[in-house]
């Protein structure tokens, strides 16, 4: 392999000989020479190419050079040099080049100019060669390999649970269907025989890992999972994908305050290695996407995390005499606007909410002593709301088989979750953080479908 342009920047010195294999930029012309910027994305910076027209070798490569256009590959020898321009040490003195792959400049979607996400979006095969998406398949990359770090150098085991499942593991029925009989012919006869269907009753993709996660709990510990999660809700926010990646760790013997403190130090490690080991990609949202971000992200790696009930912050909202859409009562499901309000007028950063009315939250979590309220917690941010949804579980068998049956949730698609606390049951706990909302909140980037390579919405086109 030859070395990529981060490596060339970073291992090779001024006077070496290089070749160069990316994707065009840019071209420049002067009258003394041709200018090329090409990127491989190994690293946000291009390197630049400079073909000198004055070199005798230059006539027997020109007619090479006039197909060096916007997103053409090309491969290209030359020598590393001092580079007079500024933001760069290195160029290269190119002796000679060949195109490897033509990008016509009269059919090329993506120009120099600078395009909008929206019309990128509908072009997800090329936007990857663009700056923003370039940086944020960086982070994205840098971000998941963190997540692996941080609860393997915690003792965490990692677990690969299912995405086919029968029971639905936040009981709010936001799921795909997995089938393989023919709806044509259901709709024809009006009647469905799941015995007929592949796994002979109704199956669904998975909206979390966290109820198959806890079985491996309640053996090892301290365990994770780590992959795509789907749901059927109709949400065309730019907070919510149909498809996403969820992060969920699970610790036996922890209480919410375990759960919590795992919750905060994770963040916090996650922001200080982006810091550190994505400068130049955060400097350029910084300085593009939006202005302040790093500054913000070391304030959350120097502070600390506020932390109210769910009563207070309703208490909150209601005092501050700010108009909502959405009035805001002791019971209500907090919204994005609430959240947003919190976070960015009350606290001014992450904030921890915890103690929220059992109504609104999922079957399995913790019921607290009141009768009224369950033992969760959400972690919420500037910009756009909840980034972490965890709680302790309900780990007392009497009080789990009566939340589900008050629910009308069929006991017989729980029924091995409901053996965990007939043998061996731990108090346990632990949370769900969304990749995506980590990325929008590292990034600084503001739709979601722009922080997954390939989005998933409901009748998103491009698929
Ligand atoms: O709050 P949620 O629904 O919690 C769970 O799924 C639990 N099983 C987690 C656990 O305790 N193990 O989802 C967790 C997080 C949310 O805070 C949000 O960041 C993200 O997943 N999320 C979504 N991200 C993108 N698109 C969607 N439609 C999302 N729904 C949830
Ligand atoms: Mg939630």
């Amino acid at each position: 392999m030859i070395p990529t342009i981060k490596e060339i920047f970073s291992l090779k010195a001024e006077g070496q000989a290089v070749t160069v294999r990316g994707w065009i930029r840019t071209k420049r012309q002067t009258k003394s020479a041709v200018f090329l910027e090409v990127n491989d994305g190994s690293c946000f910076a291009n390197i630049q190419c400079v073909f000198d027209q004055g070199s005798p070798a230059f006539q027997a490569i020109a007619p090479e050079l006039e197909k060096a256009t916007t997103g053409a590959s090309a491969s290209i020898e030359g020598t590393l040099v001092p580079s007079p321009a500024t933001g760069q040490k290195l160029e290269v003195s190119a002796r000679s080049i060949q195109i490897i792959g033509e990008a016509p400049a009269d059919t090329y979607p993506l120009q120099k100019k600078a395009h909008s996400l929206e019309f990128l979006r509908e072009q997800a095969h090329l936007r990857p060669r663009t700056n923003t998406f370039g940086a944020v398949a960086r982070v994205r990359n840098r971000m998941a390999f963190a997540v692996h770090q941080f609860f393997q150098e915690r003792g965490f085991q990692y677990v690969h649970t299912p995405l086919i499942t029968a029971s639905d593991a936040e009981g709010a029925g936001a799921m795909f269907q997995v089938t393989t009989l023919d709806l044509q012919k259901i709709a024809q006869s009006g009647t469905v025989d799941y015995e007929k269907d592949f796994f002979g009753k109704p199956a669904y993709l998975t909206v979390s890992g966290q109820l198959n996660v806890e079985t491996y709990c309640q053996a090892m510990n301290r365990v994770y999972t780590f992959g795509p999660a789907f749901r059927a809700e109709n949400s065309n926010t730019t907070r919510h994908l149909a498809e996403f990646w969820m992060i969920e760790p699970e610790i036996a013997f922890a209480t919410l305050e375990d759960d919590i403190e795992l919750a905060k130090s994770f963040i916090t490690q996650l922001v200080k290695t982006a810091l550190e080991d994505c400068a130049e990609d955060l400097a350029f949202f910084d300085a593009r996407i939006q202005p302040g971000l790093v500054a913000d992200l070391q304030k959350v790696v120097a502070g600390s995390f506020y932390r109210v009930t769910y009563t207070e912050a309703i208490d909150a909202l209601l005092k501050s005499g700010q108009e909502f859409e959405f009035k805001p009562y002791w019971g209500c499901d907090l919204q994005s606007e609430h959240e947003k309000f919190l976070t960015e007028k009350v606290v001014g950063g992450p904030l921890v909410v915890t103690d929220y009315p059992k109504d609104i939250k999922a079957f399995y979590m913790k019921q607290n002593d009141d009768g009224k309220t369950v033992a969760a917690m959400d972690i919420l941010v500037p910009r756009f709301g909840e980034i972490i949804g965890g709680s302790e579980r309900e780990w007392r068998l009497d009080l789990l088989e009566k939340r589900i049956k008050d629910l009308g949730l069929d006991s017989n698609n729980y029924w091995w979750y409901i053996d965990l606390r007939r043998y061996g049951s731990t108090p346990h706990a632990g949370f769900g953080l969304g990749f995506e909302r980590l990325l929008l909140y590292i990034t600084g980037m503001t739709n979601i479908r722009d922080v997954i390579p390939f989005p998933r919405a409901p009748k998103l086109a491009g698929f």
